[in-house]
């Protein structure tokens, strides 16, 4: 890594790169700075090859994301406000990034924060997780792909509820409705994410992007066509050199070495 950024870290284990949303004592909550630094840092990871999966969490104990920083929601106007959700947004950046993305979520996880988690591709809670979209309470609605992700992910019924009251859920009730995928104790957070994520940095780079474009397309696209570009992104794979490589090393009983071409 080459830059370094004021509010967020970024840090390598590995294949994997974990971004940290660095601003605790305001709970990880989403400035503008904060935004741009995350987009900005994920941009870089995306141009770095030696990068295969990303982990995405917050700092410190109590929040991953408490949502966008209110305190900015006071000072703006409504156009300004929209040019700051159009411009580099991180959801964008989020749902764009061409490699594996696990949400890390070690704390509160709502408004902006639940918008970024559901971005990611996969969710791993700590037990002390929180999900929410409160912004029904400060008068306002999701803004950051909530009304869409959401109810993509656990249904209209569910995300109605949620979205319609501002209600916290706990994290086994995000697990049961399928917004997270699993729930962990707090210190076995990080084991059972690095766990996952190197799993899947294992895999090969170009299979994972084509697999994450064609099941991304699920909920963009009718039936007939997503399964038409999925036949289309298969046929792409094939042509791959890690396809060769995968292939062989299963006849000759041996680990794959995948090189991302
Ligand atoms: N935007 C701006 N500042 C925030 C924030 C947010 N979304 N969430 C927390 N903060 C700030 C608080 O204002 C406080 O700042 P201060 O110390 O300068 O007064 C600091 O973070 C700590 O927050 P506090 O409320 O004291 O912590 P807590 O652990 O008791 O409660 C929350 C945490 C997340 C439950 C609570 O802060 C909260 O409800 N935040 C707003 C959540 C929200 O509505 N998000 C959606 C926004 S659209």
């Amino acid at each position: 890594m080459t830059k370094s950024y004021e509010t967020i870290l970024v840090e390598r284990r590995g294949a994997v790169a974990i971004v940290t949303i660095n601003r605790p004592e305001k709970r990880n909550a989403l400035n503008i700075q904060t935004r741009s630094e995350g987009a900005a840092a994920l941009d870089e990871l995306s141009a770095d090859d030696s990068v295969r999966v990303v982990v995405l969490t917050g700092a410190g104990d109590k929040a991953f994301i408490a949502g966008a920083d209110i305190a900015e929601f006071a000072e703006r106007t409504a156009i300004e406000q929209r040019a700051v959700m159009l411009d580099r947004s991180l959801f964008n950046a989020i749902d764009s990034f061409p490699k594996p993305i696990i949400a890390m979520v070690n704390g509160y996880c709502l408004g902006g924060g639940c918008e970024v988690a559901l971005a990611c591709d996969i969710r791993i809670a700590s037990e002390k997780a929180s999900f929410g979209q409160p912004e029904i309470n400060l008068g306002i609605i999701p803004g950051g792909g909530g009304t869409q992700r959401l109810t993509r992910l656990v249904g209209e019924g569910k995300s109605m509820e949620m979205i319609l009251t501002g209600e916290i859920i706990d994290a086994q009730t995000a697990v049961a409705i399928g917004l997270a995928n699993h729930v962990v104790p707090a210190d076995q957070l990080e084991a059972k994410t690095m766990e996952i994520a190197n799993r899947i940095a294992e895999k090969s780079p170009v299979a994972l992007r084509l697999a994450k474009e064609a099941v991304k397309l699920a909920s963009r696209s009718n039936l007939d066509e997503g399964l038409r570009r999925e036949v289309d992104l298969f046929a792409l794979v094939f042509s791959s050199e890690d396809k060769d490589e995968g292939v062989k090393a299963f006849l000759e009983k041996r680990k794959p070495e995948f090189k991302g071409r």
